[in-house]
């Protein structure tokens, strides 16, 4: 293999790291009415950090044999991250309403905590 495992886990740990900083940045800003507007921070660096964050999951879900449906932690990871990515597409990506764009960008930080719940509890052997 190219890559270790190890060195997967810990650039999917880097992705997920950057992607969260990123998108809490992006929500502060667009609730101080300052929002980014500069397409390498608003676009850009934000859609390849989540698309490496993604390929990471998969090619580690693909090492590991840790299929959705078959194991349910992954299964409900993959359900909250679905969640993560309608929910950043309403609080950044549509036209709406303010609150409703704030309300989205609580939410999606609530899943994400969520999904590092699941992982911690998958790491920990509860799961
Ligand atoms: C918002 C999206 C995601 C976040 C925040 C996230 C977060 C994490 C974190 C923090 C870890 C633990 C890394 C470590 O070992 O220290 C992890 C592990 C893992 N993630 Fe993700 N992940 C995301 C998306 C995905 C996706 C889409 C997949 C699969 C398609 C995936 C598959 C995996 C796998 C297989 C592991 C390794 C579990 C093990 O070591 O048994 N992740 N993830």
């Amino acid at each position: 293999m190219i890559v270790s495992l190890e060195g997967l886990r810990l650039f999917h740990l880097g992705c997920a790291t950057g992607s969260l900083m990123l998108f809490f940045w992006r929500g502060v800003r667009q609730w101080q009415g300052r929002p980014v507007f500069h397409r390498l921070g608003r676009r850009i660096v934000p859609d390849t950090i989540d698309t490496l964050l993604l390929l990471s999951g998969l090619a580690m879900a693909l090492r590991l044999q840790q299929y959705p449906f078959a194991a349910s932690w992954m299964t409900i990871k993959l359900i909250l991250v679905a969640v993560y990515i309608v929910l950043g597409f309403v609080a950044f990506r549509m036209d709406g309403h303010m609150r409703w764009r704030r309300a989205a960008w609580l939410g999606a930080l609530l899943v994400f905590a969520g999904i590092l719940g699941i992982v911690m509890a998958h790491l920990t052997g509860d799961f």
